[in-house]
């Protein structure tokens, strides 16, 4: 081995750069590694003119030097190169617009009814979606073989003619009646199914919000007022009234509840079919019966209850006239609907 090639090699090191730590490392094992180059000129050393020995250790000793300084300088610089890319961050540039989800319409407007009646003091509750004859029907007031039953269309279990999917959160009234002791405060959001044809005014499962009031010496007056708080909270101060007259089984006075018209404020446009008024909800006077049935004495209590569509109220309040979106899972339907509750 000559000197001059070990010179060479001295030469190659010092001009040697890299821009990655693996460079780095493949370089430092071909020169230093237990197999490089390095190794072997050591172990040529005696074979070495002994004239020479001397200045051949001290050309080793020099390029295992600079080899071992080469390696320490470049891992340096690469490190630090890291490092300041990490710290130049251009706070100007347009990120990635990741995509986050939107709450449902119907999700949204539940919230805000849960909120409203938060507010004076009713819980939230909620019951199972099968659910027993006894809840949905015998509790509140619908006997056996009564045609009010036919109200409203029952998807029936077949295995258990004694189960049946709720037509209505109503059976979570009979729950809440039957479980706990006056004063009773509850609002019952859930999904309730009823057996009719899919149209952009019906479908086959929609979802409710029930209420429900037991205390002593609840009126009617109580009912209207709660009722009135509801419909300016919801659809703003301007809004009106009005009941009229109904019939359900568990309630009694009952009445249909309308809400003065959202987009012509009563005036009288095609969405209200000129009556200036559209219909929201059901409610009345708990039946002294159905008190009685889930075991609350009608002499003592009286109390109100009340249930609203909520695909109803999102249609008005996002102006949507097919009901089908809101089960179909549209993303570009869903995506329009933004919210912080
Ligand atoms: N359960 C009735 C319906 O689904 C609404 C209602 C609830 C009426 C509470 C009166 C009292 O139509």
């Amino acid at each position: 081995m000559k000197i001059e090639n070990v010179k060479k090699l001295i030469d190659e090191v010092a001009a040697f750069t890299a821009a990655s730590e693996k460079e780095i490392e493949e370089f430092r094992i071909r020169i230093l590694g237990s197999k490089g180059e390095l190794k072997q000129l050591f172990a040529q050393f005696k074979d070495v003119d002994p004239s020479e020995k001397k200045e051949y250790g001290q050309v080793l000793n020099e390029l295992k030097q600079a080899a071992e300084s080469r390696v320490a300088e470049l891992r340096a610089k690469v490190s630090s190169k890291d490092q300041s890319e990490g710290e130049s961050i251009d706070l100007s540039r347009p990120v990635n617009q990741k995509k986050v989800g939107s709450r449902h319409p119907i999700n949204i407007i539940r919230n805000r009814i849960i909120e409203i009646f938060h507010k004076i003091g009713y819980e939230v509750s909620e019951g199972p979606e099968v659910e027993d004859d006894w809840h949905n029907f015998t509790a509140l007031n619908f006997p056996p073989e009564h045609p009010a039953r036919d109200m409203q269309d029952t998807f029936f279990i077949e295995r258990d003619p004694d189960m049946a999917l709720r037509t209505h959160t109503s059976s979570v009234q009979v729950r809440m009646m039957e479980s706990q002791t006056p004063p009773i405060r509850t609002i019952s959001p859930g999904r309730v199914y009823r057996n009719e044809a899919i149209s952009a005014r019906a479908h086959c499962f929609f979802h409710q919000v029930e209420g429900l009031y037991i205390d002593k010496d609840v009126s009617f007056a109580d009912l209207r007022q709660t009722l009135m708080y509801f419909a300016q909270t919801m659809f703003g101060e301007d809004t009106e009234i009005r009941l009229r007259p109904s019939y359900f089984p568990f309630t009694e006075p009952s009445a249909e509840m309308d809400v003065s018209c959202t987009i012509c404020k009563g005036d009288g446009c095609n969405v209200c079919k000129y009556t200036g008024y559209l219909e929201i909800m059901g409610c009345g006077m708990v039946d002294p019966n159905v008190l009685e049935n889930c075991g609350i004495d009608s002499k003592v209590y009286s109390g109100f209850a009340f249930g609203m569509g909520v695909e109803r109220i999102a249609q008005l309040i996002y102006n949507v006239n097919d009901l089908r979106l809101y089960s179909e899972n549209d993303i570009n339907f869903l995506e329009q609907f933004r919210s912080s509750i």
